[in-house]
């Protein structure tokens, strides 16, 4: 794949996103990733422009470093317990706008500040666009868990048909770090059937934090085409 033509979809999608969503005085939530540092220079770009008053809550380390060195206003949950969206990447998402996130570890504070938000918007190029989760993003479903819960939960993750992995750190020897002090495995359950239900039955095993199953969240995604033109889901009548 050309790296040019994904690097101008992300582009494109974070402009046009940003375009139609932004306006002056919004609580906005940064999300994460290579796509949202596209999102956070339009920003930028915009509140300078317009001398909007906007603030940005982020949803990683990475995200805060990216607002503050953009210059924006960053704020936190504490202060802005809602907010008027919050714009972030994904792993894979499909027509019915369900996503897989946590490709960078970061799945945890996204969804808490995705949950905190009145409208989510994904952005992502074509290549997440898939029609099952599972399809494109053959990885794993990324699962946050407590460093002491590993073992255990790898034994139950695969009698719940998963073949789960310690995410190792890059530049560093052994499992990586979430900025919360946590794991992450990785678990491989094939093309999901029922996301839902998937979610719900991750959600409850002692140990796991969440996992990188974003169901029934998103009300509207940016897909950047091959060709540089943008698409649009969006969710009829959800979270408007
Ligand atoms: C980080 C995420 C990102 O949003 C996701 O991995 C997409 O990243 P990128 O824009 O670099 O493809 O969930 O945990």
């Amino acid at each position: 794949m050309n790296p040019e033509s994904v690097e101008r979809a992300k582009r494109e999608a974070a402009k046009l996103a940003v375009k139609e969503n932004l306006r002056d005085n919004v609580i906005i939530g940064v999300g994460s990733g290579s796509t949202i540092i596209y999102v956070v220079r339009e920003l930028a770009a915009l509140v300078a422009k317009n001398s909007w008053n906007i603030t940005c809550i982020p949803t990683s380390y990475q995200a805060k470093k990216l607002i503050i060195d953009e210059g924006l206003p960053l704020g936190s949950l504490d202060q802005f317990p809602v907010l008027d969206l919050a714009i972030d990447g994904a792993d894979e998402i499909t027509s019915d706008l369900n996503v897989i996130k946590g490709g960078g570890g970061c799945l945890v504070q996204e969804k808490i500040v995705a949950e905190s938000a009145k409208k989510l918007i994904i952005i992502a190029d074509w290549q997440k666009n898939s029609s099952q989760l599972g399809e494109y993003w053959v990885q794993g479903v990324p699962v946050e868990i407590i460093p002491e819960a590993h073992i255990p939960l790898v034994q139950k993750l695969e009698k719940m048909g998963g073949k789960a992995k310690l995410r190792q750190g890059l530049a560093k020897i052994g499992p990586l770090i979430t900025d919360n002090g946590n794991f992450i495995l990785d678990v491989d359950f094939g093309k999901i059937s029922d996301p839902e239900k998937l979610s719900s039955q991750l959600k409850v095993l002692t140990g796991v934090v969440d996992s990188g199953l974003f169901i029934n969240m998103v009300n509207k995604a940016y897909i950047g085409e091959k060709n540089g033109l943008v698409k649009i889901l969006s969710k009829q009548g959800y979270k408007s």
